[in-house]
């Protein structure tokens, strides 16, 4: 019998935070100041630097890795191939959260393959069918007679720090320093989810976007919306107010606001539901992934940089409901399914990952040795700071 995960009640106050931002908007939004700044071109479109950002930044940062929504029940697992090693993503049969490598510790074969999620309260692997539980144990093997003085505990699935928060699962490759990752700013965060009822919410669907552009053009399209009115001018522009945005960070990572008319009575009366209807808040979580909160469902969207010039782009549709089956289902089906071709077809694939993929071709011809950026583009500056910082000197000039 499947267990489902427990969906704890979300809080559904707004944090201190996110009722700062709705008043910035109702006052007509924040802009930076520092005038007009530069990226340096290189910082897109080096193999170096590609290669110095894997090592300084993806091996060492907590990193998003799904949704907790893509393991709704206990004894789940999902092989998960993107970020260059083989990690199996999984849940126990206790509901706690693993990522662990997807490696079978006799001799190292892939434990589980594909990226569909199985479930099941045993892994057994293809080849010698040595047996795993979902948290890593390895609990049985054949002929272990032929294995004298084996002891089970020293064979466990290879585990890296992981942390689940607020409705996402974080982990980090970086294990050689004590094992212990820093997952602070991960909990901060998940108060703010908490407020969206993240946790609670249900998988409606996933698609990998396989981008030929550097990782940080696509951040750089979700930290902005100067764009907003231009290139979704067909889609979602008209939704939105004209450059008026508000943010702030939490650590590394940014928060922010758009939005269309904002009530400073409902402000004043945090009243959520008016607030969220009006807001569509989007986090920009260091280094690659992005939450974008709509009013009545969330994109979370996990960068996978294979190359300067090349990013897998998972994108997870959440929903407030458990996806229908049936026919009776068709009607709140189509509502979403509706929702997910808006997002996920147009107005990423076809706007912003394609304008990322035409940047990094306009930068790599030679025409613009710096990208130029305005007073309504400060948080793009802000993110490249974050990065350059944890580069080497000669890499961080920009
Ligand atoms: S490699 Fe997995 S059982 Fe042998
Ligand atoms: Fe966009």
């Amino acid at each position: 019998m499947s267990v489902t995960v427990e969906r704890r009640p979300a809080s559904m106050r707004p944090t201190a935070g996110q009722l700062a931002l709705a008043q910035q908007l109702a006052d007509g939004g924040s802009r930076g100041n520092r005038g007009v700044t530069h990226v340096d071109a290189t910082a897109y479109t080096s193999f170096e630097r590609h290669a110095v950002e894997q090592a300084r930044i993806f091996a060492r940062a907590p990193l998003v890795i799904a949704p907790s929504a893509l393991l709704p029940e206990h004894n789940m697992a999902v092989p998960h191939d993107g970020f260059g090693k083989p990690l199996l993503i999984a849940r126990d049969a206790e509901g706690e959260a693993h990522v662990f490598l997807n490696v079978c510790r006799h001799r190292g074969t892939r434990l589980v393959e594909g990226s569909e999620p199985v479930c099941a309260p045993r892994l057994v692997c293809p080849y010698h069918a040595w047996t795993y539980a979902l948290d890593g144990r390895l609990t049985g093997l054949p002929r272990p007679d032929s294995f004298p003085g084996l002891d089970k505990a020293d064979f466990a699935l290879k585990r890296l720090p992981t942390r689940e928060a607020g409705g996402l699962i974080w982990f980090s490759f970086d294990v050689e320093e004590g094992g212990q990752a820093d997952f602070d700013h991960a909990d901060t965060l998940g108060h703010d989810f908490d407020a969206f009822g993240l946790a609670g919410l249900h998988l409606f669907r996933r698609r990998t976007h396989d981008v030929a552009a550097n990782w940080k053009l696509i951040m750089d399209a979700f930290l902005e919306s100067y764009h907003v009115q231009r290139l979704h001018a067909a889609t979602i522009g008209p939704f939105f107010k004209d450059g008026v945005t508000s943010g702030d960070t939490i650590g590394p990572h940014r928060r922010s606001a758009v939005g269309r008319e904002i009530d400073a009575a409902a402000v004043r009366a945090e009243d959520w539901p008016t607030l969220r209807r009006a807001i569509t808040y989007t986090y920009q979580l260091f280094p690659g992934t992005l939450l974008i909160v709509s009013p009545d469902y969330v994109n979370l969207m996990v960068m996978m940089p294979q190359a300067h010039d090349r990013v897998l782009v998972e994108d997870f549709m959440l929903i407030p409901e458990p996806p229908a089956t049936g026919p009776e289902g068709d009607r709140a089906r189509a509502h979403w399914e509706k929702s997910w071709t808006l997002l996920d077809g147009g107005v990423f694939a076809s706007e912003d990952f394609r304008a990322a993929a035409l940047g990094q071709e306009g930068l790599q011809s030679g025409a613009v040795d710096r990208v130029t950026l305005g007073t309504l583009e400060t948080g793009i500056r802000a993110f490249h700071d974050e990065v350059e910082a944890r580069l080497p000197q000669a890499d961080s000039v920009g």
